[in-house]
């Protein structure tokens, strides 16, 4: 019965530790998704930022980027160590079409998803393919370019990068739209997607080319057409119209370019750099998602270009409130973090300390109830010695225990006598013989009637002066007709121990006794038992027991 309510504490330790250890662990396992961009642009840092927005809206979610800079074999070595980095899934904007693919096929052959996302690959390793449909976007670019001039002009095309699909695919879709009219393409350039290299080559163009007439520069993406109006600027030449592709919005963003008559169309090149990062998650987490995701688009014109700024000038200024919202949140889940680590940690705490006080209570308990056991019914609870274990002191001749006697008393004294300041020269002999080496003790085996009736009646005369605080060996050994040496060596030889500790032992046993089955005070029982001193008895009671005399008390 006792011990079920003794065990209580413990469960409700484990339990809290359970607890604590299960609100640790309740976190999402971490996902870490590595982000290969062909460049470093307005563009992908737009489309970078919308990923890193969702990312904080999911527990756990790692993200890894590398921009290749318009490099193929920058961003193949990038892919491979992202790879090697331990990534879950990749998303990828090859630069090239097939440079880059083989890097994507490896990464695909370690079982690692793949998003390939704008820019198409030459392999088909891949999960997911996200992207606006390029050739749709020239196509119709195309068709404006045509309504815009008439039906009739001449037109400047700037190309993107070489061997880049959407530079393909807007090529296309382009002179299709353009094939059935009167608008004819007289100048292609080579681009790469940069406003430099665009405005370098049509700048080399111009100079080339004094008199051409150039009604609409078509640029492959905004940067180009901006780079390629730089260069008619700066040649002095009537400035011809400018379309291009990208849309962004924002401060210089292609919106802001139309509506200031920069450029005369663009076409919006969505990011959606959240979609992106909602698809990869539901591919780690195994939920159906599609192949292939057509993101839809729309052409940017004087028309629209005010309403669409005042727009996405709203959806800029909803982000920055959601990331400071997002700021916040996170500060609040770091603080979160640190409270639960703390709490976590006082929760073991409390559960140890709660285990250690169970357990010590345990053992507390367990020794008294032995020690009363053995105390209880037993004033002397000493073993005899069996034959031959008889201490080699004990058998020494007289002149050899006398030598001893010469020896330490110190340790016998200071426990082994009932009062702390009594000077007992009489007792040396058995204070030091015993080698300073108290007899454990344990319970009497032998019955009294059984017991030599040496030591039956040395008992009696030690239990006839138990109360007796001035009792010397001496004393005793005169009562029984003896030397002090001689009491000693016989008492040692039967019990092992001395007469001294006997008496001492009978004592602090007996006082035990008392303080279990009387009402008697700790000093009553102490003077009783023939210590003069109730702190003292106390120590020696401690030293003997493990337990003060007041523990005994409230048991
Ligand atoms: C951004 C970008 C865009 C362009 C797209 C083509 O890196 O150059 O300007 O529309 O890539 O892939």
């Amino acid at each position: 019965m006792k011990r079920a309510n003794l065990m209580n504490p413990t469960l409700m330790a484990l339990l809290f530790y359970v607890m604590a250890f299960s609100a640790c662990t309740e976190q999402k396992q971490s996902r870490v998704i590595g982000v290969s961009q062909c460049s470093e642009d307005i563009w992908r840092s737009w489309q970078n930022s919308e990923m890193k927005m969702e990312a904080n809206f999911h527990e756990g979610v790692e993200l890894r980027f590398a921009a290749a800079y318009d490099d193929s074999k920058r961003q193949t070595h990038q892919i491979d160590s992202l790879v090697d980095s331990g990534i879950n899934l990749l998303i990828v904007a090859p630069n090239q079409l097939s440079s880059v693919s083989p890097a994507i096929d490896r990464a695909y052959e370690k079982g690692i998803p793949v998003i390939v996302f704008e820019r198409k690959t030459d392999s088909q390793k891949y999960t997911a393919f996200v992207s606006a449909d390029n050739y749709e976007m020239g196509r119709l670019m195309g068709e404006y370019v045509v309504s815009r001039l008439g039906g009739k002009g001449k037109v400047m095309e700037i190309l993107g990068l070489k061997g880049s699909s959407p530079a393909d695919d807007r090529h296309n879709g382009f002179v299709d739209a353009l094939k059935p009219t009167e608008v004819e393409i007289v100048a292609t350039i080579q681009g790469d997607w940069t406003e430099p290299v665009a405005h370098e080559a049509v700048k080399k163009w111009l100079s080339d080319n004094k008199n051409a007439q150039i009604d609409l520069v078509f640029g492959h993406n905004d940067r180009s057409a901006i780079g390629a109006r730089k260069a008619f600027m700066e040649a002095n030449v009537p400035l011809p119209l400018f379309c291009g592709i990208d849309g962004l919005p924002g401060k210089d963003g292609g919106i802001q370019q139309v509506r200031d008559s920069l450029l005369e169309a663009s076409y919006i090149y969505p990011t959606r750099g959240d979609q992106l990062l909602q698809l990869a998650l539901d591919i780690l987490d195994g939920k159906p998602y599609p192949k292939e995701t057509m993101l839809t688009s729309a052409i940017v014109t004087h028309e629209n270009a005010k309403v669409l700024l005042l727009e996405s000038d709203e959806v800029m200024r909803q982000t920055q409130n959601l990331d400071k919202l997002q700021e916040k949140a996170s500060g609040y889940l770091q603080q979160l973090a640190t409270q639960r680590t703390i709490t976590f940690l006082a929760l073991i705490l409390i559960a140890l300390l709660v285990l250690s006080l169970v357990l010590f209570t345990l053992y507390h308990r367990s020794k008294i109830s032995a020690q009363r056991e053995r105390v209880v019914n037993n004033l002397w609870n000493l073993e005899m010695p069996e034959e031959g274990e008889v201490s080699s002191d004990s058998r020494n001749e007289e002149g050899d225990v006398s030598r001893n006697v010469e020896g330490d008393v110190s340790r016998n004294v200071e426990c082994g006598m009932w009062n702390e300041n009594t000077q007992v020269t009489d007792n040396a002999v058995t204070d030091s013989a015993d080698d300073g080496n108290l007899i454990p003790h344990s319970t009497f085996h032998l019955p009294r009637n059984e017991e030599p009736l040496f030591i039956v009646r040395f008992k009696d005369v030690v239990e006839a002066h138990l109360s007796n605080s001035d009792i010397s060996v001496d004393d005793l050994a005169a009562e029984m007709n003896l030397s002090r040496v001689q009491l000693y060596r016989k008492v040692k030889s039967i019990t092992g121990a001395s007469p001294i500790e006997l008496l001492r032992t009978a004592r602090l046993n007996k006082a035990y006794q008392l303080l279990l089955t009387t009402d008697k005070n700790i000093s009553e029982v102490a003077y009783g038992v023939g210590f003069t001193a109730p702190s003292y008895f106390t120590k020696c009671f401690k030293e003997e027991f493990g337990v003060s005399p007041s523990d005994l008390q409230t048991q």
